[in-house]
């Protein structure tokens, strides 16, 4: 696990689009896994602007996200599939086609089987992932236990409370998710990590101390990866006691 410190989220967000574009020069036709939240939208504009101006071509790349709220459909402004098409496709040459979101409003049942067996089928390329506050991946929250495939997830107090700065009020944040497992974040070929929020300071120091894979920590899981990175600034670093 490579940790990379940097002097702001700008150029944090520089050196993970770089990651993404240079092993989509390499491999056009990459499977991108994509991460929602404040921590990437910045790598979102690096991508619109680089793709504008013929940097990366999205065209042949397809793309999983790795987590979606449960109850709200694809035109709810909260939900991770509006988001992806406010920050990044509808920016970029992304084709409709190479685009998998799950849909928050369908069964969740037969949503939950269509992620997984999609998740089977392939291996991600390059993986980019936030992390919250509780160390949760994904929406693959802190417990006694981790799940290796596609799930569904009641969300915890603290991540309800964390995104209800999305929603008018905590009571409209959705109790339940639908979360990609640890199994297909571990396969990813490269995985991506990027947070900047003094908040997540705990977390990150946490994932630094030790061999250990902490379900406590889902984030912990990163230490199985093949290849991941950790992007953060000094702010966090210093906070985290990581510099
Ligand atoms: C959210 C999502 C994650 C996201 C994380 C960090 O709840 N489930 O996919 O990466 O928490 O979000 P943010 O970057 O807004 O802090």
């Amino acid at each position: 696990m490579e940790l990379i410190v940097t002097e702001n989220f700008s150029e944090s967000s520089r050196i993970a689009a770089d990651i993404f574009e240079k092993a989509i020069a390499q491999k056009p036709d990459s499977l991108l896994g994509l991460a929602t939240g404040s921590s990437v939208t910045e790598i979102y504009k690096k991508f619109a602007a680089d793709c504008k101006c013929g940097r990366v071509d999205f065209s042949n790349c397809k793309s999983i996200n790795v987590d979606e709220y449960m109850g709200i459909s694809k035109v709810h402004p909260q939900s991770f599939a509006y988001f992806m098409h406010e920050n990044l496709f509808e920016k970029t040459n992304f084709k409709s086609d190479n685009i998998y979101l799950v849909d928050g409003a369908g069964d969740e049942e037969s949503e939950t089987s269509h992620y997984n067996e999609f998740l089977a089928s392939k291996r991600i390329d390059v993986l980019l992932l936030g992390v919250g506050a509780n160390g949760h991946v994904g929406f693959n929250e802190p417990g006694n236990k981790l799940t290796a495939s596609a799930h569904t997830v009641a969300l915890s107090k603290e991540t309800i409370e964390a995104n209800a700065r999305f929603f008018c009020s905590k009571d409209e944040v959705p109790k339940k998710a639908f979360t990609m497992g640890i199994r297909d974040i571990v396969k990813a070929r490269k995985t991506v990590l990027i947070a900047f929020v003094n908040a997540k300071a705990q977390a990150l120091k946490s994932l630094f101390e030790g061999d250990e894979v902490d379900p406590n920590l889902p984030c912990s899981v990163l230490k199985l990866c093949a290849d991941a990175t950790v992007i953060i600034d000094m702010q966090l670093a210093k906070a985290a006691g990581l510099r």
